[in-house]
């Protein structure tokens, strides 16, 4: 990925993060994704009275996506209010895993604009054992 669509990625997640509605938890989370077509779409977390019916922004994001129609992620950027580095979480991976491949490049992003990259496979090292439920 070139600089100029990386530091795009990243604002996009950054910008995501503005319209996290999360009164309950005060966490902010912002996602971006790269489509192999070169589009970005993102998302931020939003949450619900009833606790667990949170969505994090990295599934908002993908999903953006995938009702865009878009079917292969090829990097992922994800940033929050705190000083370190944030990860998506076993749901986000797992999501993550039906559009991405171990070579997706996942770009944690902290509060500061510091970054970090590691490759999806790393993160989520299962083969996807369910390959075979797609058509
Ligand atoms: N959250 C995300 O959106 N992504 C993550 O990677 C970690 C957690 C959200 C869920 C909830 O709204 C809040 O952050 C606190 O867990």
């Amino acid at each position: 990925m070139n600089k100029h669509l990386r530091d795009q990625l990243i604002q996009r997640a950054v910008d995501a993060k503005k319209t996290s509605y999360s009164p309950y938890s005060k966490f902010r989370v912002g996602a971006s994704i790269l489509t192999s077509d070169g589009e970005i779409f993102s998302g931020c977390n939003v949450e619900n009275a009833s606790y667990g019916l949170a969505i994090c922004a990295e599934r908002n994001a993908v999903f953006q996506a995938a009702f865009a129609g878009k079917r292969k992620i090829v990097a992922v950027a994800v940033t929050s209010d705190e000083k370190a580095f944030i990860t998506p979480c076993g749901a986000c991976r797992q999501v993550l895993s039906e559009f991405a491949d171990g070579n997706a490049e996942i770009i944690l992003v902290s509060a500061a604009g510091k970054t970090k990259s590691v490759k999806f496979k790393k993160i989520f090292p299962t083969p996807p054992a369910l390959e075979k439920l797609k058509k």
